[in-house]
């Protein structure tokens, strides 16, 4: 099969468009044909050598896929070939076949494209899991979005608009989105090249802060973040793009009772991913079946410009999600 090869670890130009050895599905997993698959930042970390695949996992890159079912592993019996599917993978997305876990995989409704199924398992998961299952945001609260032009974050808006409409939301972005991010009716945008979002964050709360905070930032964020954070407050940590350490005041975090919760959705195991899946499915899908929300789609690639895609996404000029066309 035709696949996204890496000749090393690097920039985008280590990608090349070749063979690989199609892979087999165990008895639990489906062969899924691949019509798209998306980019997530991890793929450019795993890329350059920061996010080994886990064990046991295939090294191509692509942690999503939507497709149709080819041929199913002995113990399935939620799938049959031929149907419309998307899936979570810890790898293997870049490629013209991939296997699933069965129970990680979703149907596609008629309402959506493959295009757009292929942009739902890694950001509105990781957005779903970590700010409502973990970050626990209920009504009536407040929460902090950093990157609100990003795929994870784009998604994150869109479900807190969705599932608590009734929750302030601030989103931190470059000067160049902040139209665009206003735009998907976020309550207040904070332009971080221009702005401390500690400040406003502190001035639009009148000093109370924020209850939940979604970072992929770290270390040099983490210290404006824990003084954005109210009382009770929860830093929900899915990333650390620009440093890995940062100084605690650990009796403040005591005083104000606060949490940090650190999370990573690839690396959970397959029951665990498939039991956050089955409430994902339950709660959000339904809202992509009706067309409540659609994913924001930037860009589309065919796979073999895969080069071209990474490109994009280092330099951020995509606003939502990047495509890769099977
Ligand atoms: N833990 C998990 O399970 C998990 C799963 C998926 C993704 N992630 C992490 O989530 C992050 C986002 O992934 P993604 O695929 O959504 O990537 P993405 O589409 O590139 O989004 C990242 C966004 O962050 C913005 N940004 C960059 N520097 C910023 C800063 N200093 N302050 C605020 N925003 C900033 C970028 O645009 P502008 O700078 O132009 O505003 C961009 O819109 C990555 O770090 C990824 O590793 C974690």
């Amino acid at each position: 099969m035709k696949a996204i090869l890496l000749k090393d670890f690097g920039g985008p130009e280590v990608m090349t468009y070749g063979d690989a050895d199609q892979p087999q599905p165990v008895a639990d997993q489906v062969l899924i044909k691949v019509h798209a698959t998306s980019v997530n930042k991890p793929d450019v970390m795993q890329r350059m050598g920061q996010y080994p695949a886990p064990k046991g996992e295939s090294e191509i890159l692509g942690l999503e896929v939507a497709g149709v079912v080819e041929q199913i592993g002995a113990n399935v019996t939620k799938w049959k070939k031929g149907d419309q599917v998307f899936a979570l993978v810890a790898g293997g997305g870049y490629a013209e076949y991939c296997t699933a876990y069965q129970n990680h995989i979703m149907p596609i409704a008629d309402t959506l494209s493959f295009n757009q199924a292929a942009c739902i398992c890694e950001t509105y998961i990781t957005a779903y899991l970590n700010v409502f299952l973990l970050g626990q945001l209920s009504s009536n609260q407040s929460v902090l979005l950093h990157g609100g032009g990003g795929g994870v974050n784009t998604a994150a808006i869109q479900l807190c608009k969705n599932l608590t409409p009734d929750v302030t939301t601030f989103v931190t972005c470059s000067t160049g989105k902040v139209d665009r991010v206003k735009a998907l009716g976020v309550d207040h945008v904070i332009d971080y090249q221009q702005q401390s979002f500690a400040d406003e964050i502190k001035a639009l709360t009148g000093g109370k802060g924020v209850d939940v905070i979604l970072d992929h930032i770290g270390g040099p964020y983490h210290q404006a973040n824990m003084q954005s954070l109210a009382l009770g407050g929860t830093l929900m940590q899915i990333g650390v793009s620009q440093g890995v350490k940062a100084e605690i005041n650990l009796a403040l975090m005591m005083v104000k009772r606060q949490r940090i919760i650190g999370s990573v959705l690839r690396s959970r195991p397959i029951v665990e991913k498939a039991q956050i899946i089955e409430q994902f499915e339950q709660t959000v899908l339904p809202l992509f079946a009706n067309q409540t929300i659609q994913p924001l789609i930037s860009n589309v690639f065919p796979l073999s410009e895969a080069v071209k895609a990474h490109q994009m996404m280092e330099s951020s000029q995509h606003f939502g999600k990047i495509v890769l066309e099977v």
